[in-house]
């Protein structure tokens, strides 16, 4: 199996420029492919899982160019998808499976969509419930839990739809059936989730509204192609960020980095763990706030109790936060966050027992995790679970234990952030 060898920096400096944004790449293809007309897509992610939805999109007949980071995509309307031959593969992507099933339930033929041995366990009801209250045919294995989904979509019935979780896929499928519908769909979350959708259609036209928790779509109206750059992806810099908080002496400044609000919960919470970090030069890059981020490394950070109303802005940094927490002086407990449990991987369990075998005193609760902090995390033989997340938040820890560390599963980090590694290597010594 894949695996990498990780020793203790002794040092860790520089200037990190992170990948691209994942989830704004995924929405400019979805947009730019369901637009009438030419779009450029700047600074375009170029990882397993947004390529997975590029895939998708050429498999619905758009022509996709890449050059590059640098994507044309040449949209063919609303209602200019055509039916695929063969069944879509979405590979590991959460993201795309959910979206895509937006776009599919408003498009009148029958798609199939699929993915890996990971996506074919992440739940599906959550998405085929309410499209199928707007009138789509919609069928999934297990009783409609899991993929792969079958789609036959239609003229699709409005819908107001309080979501029962917080979710920016949930949100973005339905706002995107929403675009097939002529009147008003409208969508409430119990917290805000990320909100890149919302921000990005208006710009093409569409008549979306956010307000609050609630957001309203008016359909019918096609959409006009756009340019726009994709900033450095937070959820990456994330793990350079703690990286730099745990190595005494480190300093990192990460440039261009989206600092979207509903992105930037980890933040919050390094700051009441006391760590220093700080957000320079703000400004806005196609509609997205966008910092360089500076931070160095603290003695020592302490603990934190964070509950639920954080976890949507913290979702995809709940494995690096719970490296932090690791090395971090007390007991820090982190509940209302039973999503973690759906994801990649389950990554509360994956998190408590890879941080057992580096020496860590966990409390694993259906919600969420107890970490008892420790000076002393030693290198150990952990595992990804095959979750790209997971791999990366175990080589911060690496980083900070004393002796070696082996990442079993380490090509987990090819779905987001493929030259993980060799980035980290630069900075340490
Ligand atoms: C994402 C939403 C979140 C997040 C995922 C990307 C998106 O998932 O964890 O990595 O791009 O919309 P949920 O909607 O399941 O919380």
């Amino acid at each position: 199996m894949d695996r990498v060898e990780i020793n203790p920096a002794k040092a860790f400096a520089g200037e990190f420029i992170p990948p691209p944004d994942k989830s704004i790449s995924h929405r400019a293809v979805i947009l730019s492919s369901l637009a009438k007309g030419k779009s450029i897509v700047k600074n375009f992610l170029r990882a397993k899982d947004t390529e997975s939805t590029m895939n998708a999109f050429r498999t619905l007949g758009v022509e996709i160019r890449d050059e590059r980071d640098t994507l044309t995509i040449f949209g063919k309307g609303l209602y200019g998808l055509s039916e695929p031959a063969g069944v879509i593969d979405c590979g590991n992507s959460g993201t795309t499976i959910r979206l895509i099933s937006g776009v599919l339930a408003g498009n009148p033929f029958f798609s199939v969509l699929t993915g890996d041995d990971s996506l074919r366990t992440r739940p599906m009801a959550r998405v085929i419930t309410p499209l199928s209250q707007m009138g789509a045919e919609i069928m999934a294995r297990s009783g409609n839990k899991y993929p792969p989904v079958a789609i036959k979509g239609t003229k699709l019935k409005p819908l107001h739809y309080a979501m029962p979780v917080a979710s920016a896929q949930v949100k973005s499928s339905l706002i995107l059936a929403g675009l097939y519908c002529m009147e008003s769909t409208e969508i409430t979350e119990p917290t805000k989730s990320r909100d890149h959708t919302e921000r990005m259609l208006p710009a093409l036209g569409a008549d979306v509204k956010a307000e609050g928790l609630r957001v309203i779509v008016r359909g019918g109206r096609e959409l006009s192609p756009m340019e726009i750059e994709v900033p450095g992806d937070f959820s990456s810099a994330a793990f350079f960020i703690v990286a730099a908080l745990l190595i005494p002496g480190a300093e990192i400044t990460c440039r261009n980095v989206g600092i979207n609000p509903t992105r930037t919960g980890l933040l919050e919470a390094l700051n009441m763990m006391g760590a220093k970090v700080e957000i320079i030069d703000p400004r806005t890059i196609s509609g997205e706030p966008v910092a360089d981020i500076h931070c160095k490394g603290k003695a020592l950070l302490k603990a934190v109790h964070l509950t639920e109303e954080i976890i949507p802005s913290l979702i995809d940094e709940f494995p690096v936060l719970c490296v932090a927490a690791a090395a971090a002086e007390g007991f820090t407990t982190i509940r209302g966050a039973s999503e973690l449990r759906v994801k990649e991987s389950d990554r509360i369990k994956a998190m408590a027992s890879e941080l057992t075998k580096m020496g860590v005193n966990i409390e694993e609760y259906p919600d969420g995790i107890g970490i008892t902090g420790t000076a002393a995390m030693k290198g150990a033989e952990v595992e990804s679970h095959g979750d790209h997340r997971i791999a990366m938040a175990m080589a911060v820890a690496a980083l900070a234990a004393k002796g070696s560390t082996t990442i079993y599963g380490s090509s987990a980090v090819d779905i987001s952030f493929p030259t993980f590694f060799e980035a980290m290597k630069r900075f340490s010594s």
